[in-house]
């Protein structure tokens, strides 16, 4: 049996404390422990942060930074409000490969500090003597960030301007703010950045003033955050960027050459946020705006507050990729409101926005294409049940610190077997009563960290009451503790791809797939179609199916993907120069990795394709891709 801890959230509730209050009146450990249960308990402790929260913590981070796009650097200064214990008088934070110049307090006095040994994938720790100051400021240089691509003009769709994009989640926020980098310990910010004319910068918080002249051809924005948020969600954009609205509450920043096709893709954003809230209640944010970015974003899509981050790939000019945007407005609840406490539980992140994302995926579209959706996503959780074996620990939603690297487990597990945990207990109590608990669920826990242990609390106290029936039905811990899927696992309609599986049942027997049949398909069944295909596959079966289905041509993708993976996993030369084409330009690392991987597994015949293509594309892709691809592709195994 799990321990469940008491939920008391002092400290955590502590981070809406305005700073004045902290400045005069320091609260005493009796008032507020600052061990918060939560934190503390050996569940919600993240081995990834050098952070020490029961002593002292960041509640507020003022950034004012200058974006220097030929030197690639960011600087400035960094104001961070404390709480600290009665008595305390150092904090840690994180940082990993910034410059400090110095730390001083409010009143300019320098504040001795130290940088520890740099870890891998941790960055060092910086350790403050603040005394008994509750503000420190350090001034420090950014260069090469690991959070931070800079892009050249010609890696943007306009070709005139530079283009600066950041990707905090889990753990590169380090690399150009040093703060608190540990998702459960929420904080406040503001921010004034400069950028040189005619750039626009954005962030994920709302604008609040417009930009002013600042000197040397450069103009200031200013951004503020007043939630209380994690560290990772903190994101900058900077480009020859414009904005249109969609909605009263949602519109779209891109280049503008950009602004005519991402609209349109994006119209149906305002009812998105509509139809979640019928879910799950009020959107907390304010604004929901999005920026679509070059496509060499390492992500398809970033959840940041009020300005979703999203590649330019999922625009396939027919809305059939949307799911993207719902997957990450869900995120509004299930990461933003209510955060997994650490990455050992990130399920409770992105497994819940799975589902919920397929929920409102089926408010918009209908039922018809959520179950497709939901059929190919419980296909992807099988399968990384397949490869990793169903009884591997890494198989369970909740990962040991060992397993859970912040970069997540296999996504088909975090993802897929999340998603179709809640589909199962949806299932089991009834929509009604699931979509009233979840709702409660955030609402209990809104701007709060969670744990599983957690999360299989409050749905015993609230859904489950003692129903002894209902909880042997519900098979809660084997979902979050046990590897494989539990015996009362909710399956997908089996209709839902009756057609395409019988077109792929008798490919083996005619080698060919109808183009009318095809042509006929939605984006969900022509991805099942392709990934139900036979994976050995002759050179002419391959060039007949080219030919017949227009893959290398497809402007969804997806497809175009799925279709770069079977052709080169069967060493199809033909489809090199589309990969290499396909590679030059997109960075997302979902669509790179397993092009390489796919290269790298045909030895001798895609090593060298793999090693010539990277040498040329690497500097393009931002360091996520990059790190991944490294180990991919100049690894000699
Ligand atoms: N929050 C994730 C992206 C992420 C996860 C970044 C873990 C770093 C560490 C985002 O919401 C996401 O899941 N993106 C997916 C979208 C998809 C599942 C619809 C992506 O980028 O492919
Ligand atoms: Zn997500």
């Amino acid at each position: 049996m799990r321990n469940l801890a008491p939920l008391s959230l002092l400290l955590l509730s502590a981070c809406a404390v305005p700073a004045a209050t902290l400045q005069t009146a320091p609260l005493s450990s009796k008032a507020t422990p600052m061990v918060s249960p939560v934190l503390a308990s050996a569940d919600a402790a993240d081995p990834y942060s050098y952070a020490r929260p029961e002593i002292a913590r960041v509640t507020h981070v003022a950034l004012d930074l200058a974006l220097d796009f030929d030197a690639r650097q960011v600087s400035g200064t960094a104001a961070l409000d404390i709480l600290a214990k009665t008595g305390a008088d150092t904090v840690v934070l994180d940082s990993n490969g910034l410059e400090i110049l110095s730390v001083k307090d409010r009143s300019g006095t320098a504040l001795p500090y130290t940088v520890g040994a740099q870890q891998a994938g941790k960055g060092a720790p910086v350790t403050v003597t603040m005394g008994d100051a509750r503000t420190i400021v350090i001034t420090y240089v950014a260069r090469n960030a690991e959070a931070l691509q800079w892009l050249v003009p010609e890696q943007t769709a306009g070709g005139k301007h530079p283009y600066l994009l950041s990707q905090g989640q889990p753990t590169l926020n380090r690399s150009w703010i040093p703060t608190q980098d540990s998702p459960g310990i929420r904080q406040t910010w503001d921010a004034r950045i400069t950028a040189p004319q005619p750039l626009t910068v954005v962030m994920s918080g709302l604008t609040a003033s417009p930009p002013v002249a600042a000197g040397a051809g450069r103009r200031a924005f200013r951004f503020t955050m007043d939630k209380p948020v994690a560290p990772y969600l903190i994101a900058i954009a900077a480009g020859d960027i414009a904005f249109r609205e969609l909605g009263p509450r949602t519109g779209v920043w891109t280049e503008p050459v950009m602004l005519d096709r991402a609209a349109a893709e994006l119209a149906d954003t305002e009812k998105m946020v509509d139809a979640a809230e019928a879910l799950y209640g009020p959107y907390r944010w304010g604004r929901y705006d999005m920026i679509v970015l070059p496509p060499s974003f390492p992500y398809g899509g970033m959840e940041n507050p009020v300005m979703t981050f999203l590649t330019p790939t999922f625009i396939a000019g027919d809305r059939s990729l949307t799911g993207l945007v719902a997957h990450e407005l869900a995120h509004s609840w299930s990461g933003n409101l209510v955060t997994n406490a650490n990455w050992s539980d990130s399920w409770l992140n992105e497994g819940v926005t799975s589902y919920f994302e397929n929920r409102i995926v089926e408010k918009l579209y209908g039922t018809r294409r959520a179950e497709q959706e939901a059929a190919l996503s419980f296909a992807s959780a099988e399968e990384a049940l397949a490869e990793e074996g169903s009884d591997a620990p890494i198989t369970a939603l909740h990962l040991a610190p060992a397993q859970a690297t912040p970069d997540g487990g296999a996504g088909g597990i975090i993802y897929d077997k999340g998603a179709v945990f809640m589909r199962t207990v949806e299932t089991i109590v009834g929509r009604e009563k699931f979509d009233a608990y979840l709702r409660s669920w955030f609402d209990r826990h809104a701007f709060q960290p969670a744990t599983s242990a957690m999360f299989l609390a409050d749905i015993r106290a609230n859904l489950v009451k003692g129903d002894a029936d209902l909880e042997r039905k519900l098979m809660l811990d084997a979902w979050v503790y046990e590897p494989g899927l539990p015996a009362n696992v909710a399956r997908p309609q089996a209709s839902a791809f009756a057609a395409v599986d019988s077109a792929a049942a008798a490919y083996g027997a005619t080698g060919r797939v109808s183009k009318a049949a095809w042509a006929g398909w939605t984006t969900a069944e022509r991805m099942r179609l392709l990934a139900k295909l036979p994976r050995d596959l002759s050179q002419q079966k391959l060039a007949a199916l080219d030919a017949d289905l227009g893959l290398s041509q497809s402007g969804n993708n997806e497809i175009l993907f799925a279709w770069l993976e079977l052709a080169l996993g069967n060493r199809y030369a033909p489809a090199v120069p589309v990969a290499e084409k396909f590679l030059a330009t997109v960075g997302r690392r979902k669509f790179v990795a397993p092009l390489f991987e796919t290269l790298m597994k045909e030895g001798e015949w895609g090593g060298p394709i793999a090693k010539r293509i990277y040498a040329d594309t690497r500097s393009g892709y931002h360091s996520v891709t990059q790190g991944t691809v490294d180990r991919l592709v100049l690894t000699e195994k």
